[in-house]
């Protein structure tokens, strides 16, 4: 799939549209996630946020987010001096950012469909003092404008989605990675042996411009790549708690209403999955 195809256009359009938009709003730290959060204790955490003020229930929101993101840096391994990251599908550069300020050697490139995002993720890192290490362009993870074994790490948070072929994203990544490379999915997954599966996958592909995947494609589309599966993660529990809590906010986003039964109910599940390349 190449630069022109009416489907990234449309992915595209969609997050060149979203601009001061709810993801925007949650992050006073400029540090925009464009995915689900976690929450731990959902009782205490909807108590809690039932009493904050509107602006600390965002904060709350957001640092659920960014437990999310810290939680799945830990299957990338600790990177050696001099590693570099591949961030497909960067958003507006969140976990790049994050992750270099984490990692002082690490070096990161991003890539997103959306020209905007790229745009927005460079000021943010020139904000940061990171656009040194951190770069951002606009391309596809299907067709990367990298040479083969340019990458140790891929980190590909809720992007997988928006991709049809998935195959061709397994095999594009490998093509990029070094031999011993780890990859990190966490991808919102259809349950493919809950009958409302379909139903709410096809709610959420309308709404977010998705294909949302069975787990068994994830794990037969990485066959023949390289990639093999080290092991998977179900965070479906914690980040049904974060969508009912986003539920409760003011400034919701809409979505809620399927999403939140969606994940509680199991018929999507929230799964990290971890690959290393073995060439
Ligand atoms: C839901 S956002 C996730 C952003 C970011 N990973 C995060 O966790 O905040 C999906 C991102 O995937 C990107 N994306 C989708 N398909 C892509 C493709 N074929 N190539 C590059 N980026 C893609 C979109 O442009 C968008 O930035």
């Amino acid at each position: 799939m190449r630069a022109g195809d009416p489907w990234l256009a449309k992915v595209a359009a969609l997050y060149d549209s979203k601009r001061r938009d709810f993801n925007w709003r949650l992050a006073p730290d400029g540090i925009i996630h464009h995915h689900n959060g976690l929450v731990a204790d959902r009782a205490s955490f909807l108590r809690r946020l039932a009493k904050a003020s509107p602006g600390g229930a965002e904060r709350m929101i957001h640092d659920s987010e960014t437990a999310l993101a810290k939680l799945g840096f830990r299957y990338l391994g600790r990177p050696r001096p001099g590693a570099s990251l591949l961030d497909a599908g960067c958003g507006r550069g969140g976990s790049s950012l994050l992750l270099a300020g984490r990692h002082p050697g690490l070096t990161v490139r991003g890539v997103t469909l959306s020209g905007y995002q790229a745009s927005a993720a460079r000021s943010a890192a020139r904000a940061r003092g990171l656009s040194g290490r951190v770069r951002f362009s606009k391309a596809s993870m299907l067709d990367l404008p990298f040479g083969r074994g340019s990458f140790d790490l891929v980190w590909a948070c809720e992007s997988t989605e928006h991709v049809p072929d998935l195959p061709a994203f397994f095999l594009e990544t490998a093509r990029v990675a070094r031999p011993g490379a780890r990859l990190v999915v966490i991808a919102w997954t259809r349950n493919s042996a809950h009958r409302l599966g379909r139903r709410y996958a096809a709610l959420a592909d309308k709404a977010y411009v998705t294909r949302i995947h069975s787990g068994e494609e994830y794990l037969k589309g990485a066959a023949g790549s390289g990639w093999r599966l080290r092991l998977t993660r179900d965070l479906t529990g914690p980040t049904a708690a974060y969508w009912a809590a986003r539920a409760a906010l003011k400034s919701a986003s809409g979505t809620e209403s399927f999403m939140a039964p969606a994940f509680a109910g199991r018929a999507l599940l929230y799964i990290l999955y971890s690959y290393e390349l073995q060439r």
